[in-house]
């Protein structure tokens, strides 16, 4: 570990937590140098929603390379994007009848955030977007100021201008409903609040905790956008590409949105990032919104293999399926332990385990590190332990990684009985 330590910059994050020099992945399951294994419960935030070198993709891209395929060509016609092109168009907007232009970003999310907050505030001629509370959109400085975390925010690189925050579904309990909040603040001409742009919104919080917004919720937010003529972008960069059982996550509440992000497992484990937007909003001059890496053609022709998932529903009935065994496996867990008083929230294949007890959820993660899980936190105080396997991932996998947060549990508390010597502890 010293070189990295030595000549790698101190923002390292994921090294910290996972502290192996990973060498070799398939499928759900990684080894590192030593040849020791991993479950990966955390399937790159999202990225590997197909798994770790899928061999379709895989084999795709090294047939390509072997024929010397384009690999950069900026945002020049290929053979490639054109592929991918024809085949998002046929296995995802067609049949869900969604009318939509795709426009290729720089390769991460937080570009294809930084596309949609742009072109919205070009577009209805206002500066200001309204995010929520816990919401995650990327830490370029565009997406920065409507990411809700303030451990990612120096109040000098902040730049918080033209962005409000408004509570998210459930953020002050069960009976408050938050929408009527927001409406509130948007019809008062005195309230402080400059009529937005575009509203952005995770129909599931992923960093933000793994929390779900109810249809209802959703729909009145479409409403509300609908009455104040202001565009909603779905940032569906973490919970999109069949996270959630469709393949966008807004399907669930049958919304409409004038935007949305793609990012993650869109590239099938290449970087390849999106926004897809309404025709009549595509209102950009020829190369006003640039950049040098858009649409890696490497990334369409995994990309392009990766909606082959899509052609029938197999993948969603899987979801659906694994969704199940991970909600009732992660329920038991959180029944078997009540002093932990822990809460289960999530939907399709992203579950969040949340643990109050104060660096507790940590701890699992390190524990279930050591014995072979890699799994990810999420939430304000890193209080949600995040379940988020590939959606390939097998069952017998799924179970045994599921054993394993459960014994990481079962020791932590025993250690920790053991230290208090029977008093009570927390
Ligand atoms: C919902 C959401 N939006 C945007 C981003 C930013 O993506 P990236 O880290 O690729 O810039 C993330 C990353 O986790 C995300 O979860």
């Amino acid at each position: 570990m010293r070189i990295f330590e030595q000549l790698e910059s101190e923002v390292r994050g994921y090294v910290r937590a996972f502290p192996a020099i990973f060498d070799v992945a398939r499928g759900s399951q990684i080894w590192d140098e030593q040849g020791r294994r991993y479950i990966d419960f955390f399937a790159g935030a999202g990225t590997l929603n197909y798994g770790h070198n899928n061999p379709i993709i895989s084999q795709a891209m090294i047939e390509y390379l072997q024929h010397d395929g384009i690999v950069h060509a900026l945002d020049k016609a290929t053979v490639a994007k054109k592929a991918f092109l024809q085949k998002f168009y046929d296995t995802i907007l067609q049949p869900r009848n969604l009318d939509f232009k795709m426009q290729f970003t720089g390769p991460t999310g937080t570009n294809a955030v930084e596309t949609a907050l742009k072109l919205a505030r070009m577009v209805k001629r206002r500066s200001n977007i309204i995010a929520f509370t816990n919401g995650y959109h990327g830490l370029t400085l565009g997406s920065l100021a409507v990411t809700g975390n303030n451990f990612y925010r120096d109040e000098f690189f902040g730049m918080r201008l033209n962005a409000d925050q408004m509570p998210f579904d459930g953020y002050f309990g069960p009976d408050i409903n938050t929408i009527d909040y927001l409406r509130k603040f948007l019809s008062d001409n005195s309230s402080g609040i400059d009529l937005p742009a575009a509203i952005i919104v995770e129909t599931v919080q992923g960093e933000g905790g793994i929390n779900v917004a109810s249809i209802a919720w959703l729909q009145q937010l479409e409403a509300v956008c609908r009455d104040f003529d202001i565009l909603l972008i779905i940032d569906d960069i973490q919970v999109g590409n069949g996270r959630t059982g469709t393949f966008f996550s807004f399907e669930r509440a049958g919304l409409k949105p004038d935007m949305v992000t793609l990012s993650k497992s869109i590239g099938g484990g290449m970087p390849l990032a999106m926004l897809l937007m309404r025709p009549e909003l595509d209102q950009w001059k020829p190369g006003e919104h640039t950049g040098t890496f858009r649409g890696n053609n490497l990334a369409f022709v995994a990309a392009t293999q990766a909606l082959s998932y899509w052609e029938n529903d197999d993948l969603s009935d899987a979801v659906r399926y694994k969704g199940d065994i991970l909600q009732q496996g992660l329920s038991a867990i959180a029944q078997k332990y009540p002093e932990l008083e822990m809460r289960l929230r999530g939907l399709g294949m992203v579950w969040g385990l949340e643990i109050p007890r104060k660096g507790f959820a940590g701890e699992v993660s390190k524990e279930a590190f050591a014995n072979g899980l890699v799994i990810e936190l999420a939430g304000s105080e890193d209080q949600v332990v995040k379940f988020l396997p590939a959606l390939t991932i097998e069952e017998e996998l799924l179970h045994e990684g599921m054993a394993i947060i459960d014994s990481a549990i079962g020791t932590l508390l025993a250690r920790k009985r053991e230290a208090m010597k029977g008093e009570s502890w927390g």
